[in-house]
């Protein structure tokens, strides 16, 4: 993926991004975790505080797709590359995997109920809630922080079992 395309600065805070590389991961052998509890893994993690943002992107048919995300980060500056994950039982798994755009919105501290309603799996999310289509037609959420329009760099799948 990607074929020598180049990332390019845009306008503001508009960035061509990406995901990271290598489409066939090599096998990585079991973590070893000293709690054999995802829930207490979880709980755990909870402790790192991080933003949350909201990732759209469009459907094969035209509909607008979003989820909240935490798992953004920044990668580099140069070239502009960012990071995110998808969880495989994501049901807006597909819509990613076929697309080649999207936008990433930043959820400011007030936006509780957006990051809420975009953590609900499936359905339309975007029923009231107040968005716009950028120029490339990617939803773009009112009132966040920042917005990146990425296009894929690359993809990896990572095995969760
Ligand atoms: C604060 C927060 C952060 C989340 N971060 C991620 C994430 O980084 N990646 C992910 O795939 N799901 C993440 N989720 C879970 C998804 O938002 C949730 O699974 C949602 O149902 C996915 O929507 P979909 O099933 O309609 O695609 C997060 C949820 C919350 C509340």
């Amino acid at each position: 993926m990607g074929g020598g395309r180049q990332p390019q600065a845009r306008v503001g805070a508009r960035l061509i991004g990406a995901m990271l590389p290598a489409p066939d991961p090599p096998t990585i052998p079991p973590v070893q975790s000293r709690s054999d509890s995802a829930l207490e893994l979880r709980k755990a993690l909870g402790q790192f505080a991080t933003g949350v943002t909201v990732v759209t992107t469009r459907a094969a048919d035209g509909s607008p797709v979003g989820l909240t995300v935490n798992s953004f980060t920044s990668v580099s500056l140069e070239p502009p590359l960012m990071l995110w994950c998808l969880g495989r039982d994501a049901a807006s798994f597909d819509a990613f995997r076929l697309s080649e755009r999207h936008l990433i919105n930043v959820l400011a501290a007030e936006q509780l109920d957006i990051a809420k309603r975009f953590a609900a799996r499936g359905g339309d999310k975007f029923a009231g809630v107040q968005w716009s289509a950028t120029d490339t037609g990617l939803p773009r959420l009112a009132g966040c922080t920042a917005w990146f329009e990425c296009a894929i760099r690359s993809r990896t799948r990572r095995a969760t079992t």
